[in-house]
């Protein structure tokens, strides 16, 4: 009987696990991009949860790469009739003031001399997809291809790297309040983004799968899986855990039990001769 229990045991333990694994990945439903997103447009405003508008006026949109030697989206703030800030507004890995990169910068070179970023942080293109955690790794639909990852990289360079980015903060220094758990100084809002930019990256991505949920929201895609490779997996295991040691409490508490009737003189389990006489 003993033995019995302890397989069924481990039998639920292993099921919980394998049944852990499956929710993660069937949580996360995966399509091509042209099915999630329509065009560059949507792409480009979807994907980062209203950080990015699209914008066809050319001297009212920043990209998010260049190869000018001066950045052009320097001008760009200027048509808005602002002023490209000297100070590093978003909160993430950035530095506090915008400055130059030593020689080995590369990853993220258009930004080489004024970044917001250090040689640390965007050394590579792993080190840019793992700097958030696993939830906001952006192949987990499946390794895309190295044209459609180099927007991702660009964007990622320019998230960190670019000084302009941090006048589009989503709780700008003049409403944001530390106390208020919603609001942060890493989320941004509304910056517009050159069309053709947006156009050439759902171009690139054509084929590549990404995460469909929430009609291709990286933002809920991320916290999906945070919830699923939390709660799900960690919950199933604690009931699994707990479940099993309950078992091993009960067995024991029959063994005791059993060796208290053997001792007492009152055998549950008799010999069989002693059964029949
Ligand atoms: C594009 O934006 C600039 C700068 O704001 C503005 O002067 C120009 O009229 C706009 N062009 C069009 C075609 O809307
Ligand atoms: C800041 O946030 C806290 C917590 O939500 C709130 O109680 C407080 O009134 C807020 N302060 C301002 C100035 O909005």
């Amino acid at each position: 009987m003993f033995s019995t229990l302890l397989a069924a045991a481990i039998l639920f333990f292993t099921d919980d696990l394998a049944a852990a694994k499956v929710v993660v990945e069937s949580d996360i439903p995966c399509k091509p991009f042209h099915e999630i997103y329509a065009s560059g447009r949507e792409l480009c405003e979807k994907m980062w949860d209203g950080s990015f508008v699209y914008e066809t006026n050319r001297s009212r949109a920043y990209t998010m790469w260049f190869f000018d030697k001066d950045n052009p989206n320097d001008e760009v703030t200027r048509n808005l009739g602002l002023s490209p800030p000297s100070v590093c507004h978003l909160r993430y890995l950035h530095k506090d003031t915008p400055g130059p990169e030593p020689d080995t910068f590369s990853e993220c070179h258009p930004w080489k001399d004024h970044s917001c970023c250090t040689e640390d942080t965007v050394s590579s293109v792993q080190k840019l997809k793992e700097s958030y955690g696993p939830e906001w790794h952006w192949d987990r639909c499946g390794p895309l291809t190295p044209a459609c990852e180099r927007f991702f990289v660009q964007e990622a360079c320019f998230y960190e790297c670019e000084p302009n980015a941090g006048l589009f903060r989503k709780y700008p220094d003049s409403d944001y309040n530390s106390s208020d758990p919603s609001h942060n100084r890493w989320q941004m809002s509304g910056m517009p983004i050159w069309s053709d930019f947006c156009d050439a990256w759902h171009r690139a991505c054509h084929n590549d799968k990404f995460c469909a949920h929430d009609d291709g929201n990286f933002f809920s895609c991320a916290a999906k899986y945070q919830e699923t490779a939390t709660t799900g997996p960690t919950e199933g295991l604690t009931v699994g855990i707990v479940f099993g040691c309950l078992i091993i409490v009960a067995l024991i508490g029959v063994l005791g039990f059993l060796v208290y009737r053997e001792r007492t003189g009152q055998p549950m389990f008799k010999p069989l001769e002693q059964q029949v006489s």
